[in-house]
């Protein structure tokens, strides 16, 4: 399943990823907030990621006002590995290297455009494993160390 989750400086921006997933028919589910009225991020990412989290595969889209504070809230969450884009490139690799399970952007930094664009390579991109998941592994070792 697909998670969406925004602050009021990403409201508008989630809204419009999810008019673009409506006309793909991709299913997801919307976790706030649902108005432009001030809250604070950290809430709203906490809500969607312990979602993400829950399930296998599972994926997830955060907006917030420039996509790094909400960014810093997922990656807060053990299992999350939350990546703030505003280019193709970053979106694509953090898939194909990473295996980023949330895309984070800011509604106040990329147009609805250039987000959709966005959302559709990273949820088409699979992740490319070999080497890349030793460094998963890695980062997976640094959570495991916190707890
Ligand atoms: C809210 O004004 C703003 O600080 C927030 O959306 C985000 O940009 C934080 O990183």
């Amino acid at each position: 399943m697909l998670y969406l989750g925004a602050d009021h400086g990403g409201f508008e921006l989630k809204e419009s990823i999810k008019k673009y997933l409506d006309e793909k028919g991709i299913e997801y589910e919307d976790c706030g907030t649902y108005s432009a009225d001030s809250v604070d991020y950290a809430l709203i990412a906490k809500k969607t990621c312990d979602k993400i989290v829950a399930g296998e595969g599972n994926k997830g889209i955060l907006c917030c006002g420039t996509g790094i504070g909400i960014s810093m809230a997922a990656n807060k969450v053990n299992g999350i590995r939350a990546a703030c884009c505003s280019d193709y490139f970053s979106a694509k690799y953090t898939r194909l290297h990473n295996d980023a399970n949330v895309l984070c952007m800011g509604g106040r930094v990329v147009g609805a455009g250039l987000a959709l664009e966005l959302v559709e390579v990273f949820l088409n991109t699979e992740f490319e494993g070999g080497r890349h998941r030793r460094r998963i592994d890695q980062l997976k070792d640094i959570e495991n160390a916190q707890k």
